[in-house]
C-alpha cells in the first residue's frame, strides 16, 4: 500500500462540508479532519462536520464514532478501550498530541481540527503507521532478563521502595503522543529511539528484579539512540497521562556517567 508521509508545510485543500440539520444551533459543533486514502491517489484534504453535541457524548472520540456511525462510514481512526488505557486513539487534536477518548469537547474553543500524530507516515486518515515506533521499542528488549530462573512456585518481589522506582515510567501505554511531538524524533526517528522508548528502556533500567542494567545502559549509550535528546520538553508538556519522559531520559543519561566512575 502506498504511503503519504504528510509534509511540513503542506497545503492540505478543504474536501466534502457536511451540514448538521438540527434546530438546535447552539450546541453545533464544527469537526475539521484530515483525510488520506492512499487507494484514491489523490492528496490530503481536510472534511469538516458538523455535530449536534446535544446529541453525542463529551469526548473527542465519540464524536469521531457519531460521525463514523451516523454521516460517513469512510473515515478510519483507532480505538478500543475508550478510557485512556490503550493507547490507541492517539491523534493531533487542536494542535496537540493527545488521546481522542480523554480529550473533552468543551475544552476546545472554536472549531474542532483533527490531524494524524504529526511526521508519521500515514496509512490512512488518522491512522500512522507505527512499525518503527515498535521496532525501537523491541529494540530495548522490553521484558524481564533475572539471572534467576523462573521458579513457578515463588514470586520475584520487590519491596515497596523498589516498585516505586518505576513510577512515572510503567504507567506507560505507548501512545506515541510523546515521541511524535519531539522534534528531534521528527528529525531523526530512523536512529533516535525517542521518548518513549528511552522511557520504556529506563522502566526496565530501573527494575530490581532485572539482571542486565549495564547490558540496557551499554546499549543506549549511542550519539543516535540516546544522545540526540537534547532536552526539548516538548515530550513531557504532551504526555496525555502526565508523565514525564525527558526525567527519565535524564535519569539514563546520568547512571551511563555514574556507572564510568
Ligand atoms: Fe504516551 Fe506518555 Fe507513554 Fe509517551 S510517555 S508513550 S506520551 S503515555
Ligand atoms: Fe525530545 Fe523530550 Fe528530549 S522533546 S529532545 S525527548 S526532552
Ligand atoms: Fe484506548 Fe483512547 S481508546 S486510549
Amino acid at each position: 500500500m502506498a504511503k503519504f508521509k504528510l509534509p511540513l508545510n503542506s497545503i492540505v485543500k478543504n474536501g466534502k462540508y457536511f451540514k448538521c440539520e438540527s434546530d438546535n444551533k447552539d450546541n453545533i459543533r464544527v469537526f475539521k479532519i484530515y483525510r488520506y486514502d492512499p487507494d484514491d491517489q489523490k492528496n490530503p484534504r481536510v472534511d469538516t462536520y458538523e455535530i449536534d453535541t446535544a446529541d453525542c457524548g463529551p469526548m473527542v472520540l465519540d464524536a469521531l464514532l457519531k460521525i463514523k456511525n451516523e454521516i460517513d462510514t469512510t473515515i478510519t481512526f483507532r480505538r478500543s478501550c475508550r478510557e485512556g488505557i490503550c493507547g490507541s486513539c492517539s491523534m493531533n487534536i487542536d494542535g496537540r498530541n493527545t488521546l481522542a477518548c480523554t480529550k473533552s469537547i468543551d475544552e476546545i474553543k472554536g472549531d474542532i481540527k483533527i490531524y494524524p500524530l504529526p511526521h508519521m507516515p500515514v496509512v490512512k486518515d488518522l491512522v500512522t503507521d507505527l512499525t518503527n515506533f515498535y521496532k525501537q521499542y523491541e529494540s530495548v528488549q522490553p521484558w524481564l532478563q533475572a539471572d534467576e530462573p523462573e521458579n513457578k512456585e515463588k514470586e520475584r518481589l520487590q519491596s515497596k521502595e523498589e516498585l516505586s522506582e518505576l513510577d512515572g515510567s510503567d504507567e506507560c501505554i505507548l501512545c506515541a503522543c510523546c515521541s511524535t511531538s519531539c522534534p528531534s524524533y521528527w528529525w531523526n526517528s530512523d536512529k533516535y529511539l525517542g521518548p518513549a522508548t528511552l522511557m520504556q528502556a529506563y522502566r526496565w533500567i530501573a527494575d530490581s528484579r532485572d539482571n542486565k542494567t549495564n547490558e540496557r545502559l551499554k546499549h543506549l549509550e549511542d550519539t543516535f539512540k540516546l544522545y540526540k535528546c537534547h532536552t526539548i520538553m516538548n515530550c513531557t508538556n504532551a504526555c496525555p497521562k502526565g508523565l514525564n519522559p525527558a526525567k527519565q531520559i535524564a535519569k539514563i543519561k546520568s547512571l551511563i556517567v555514574s556507572n564510568k566512575i
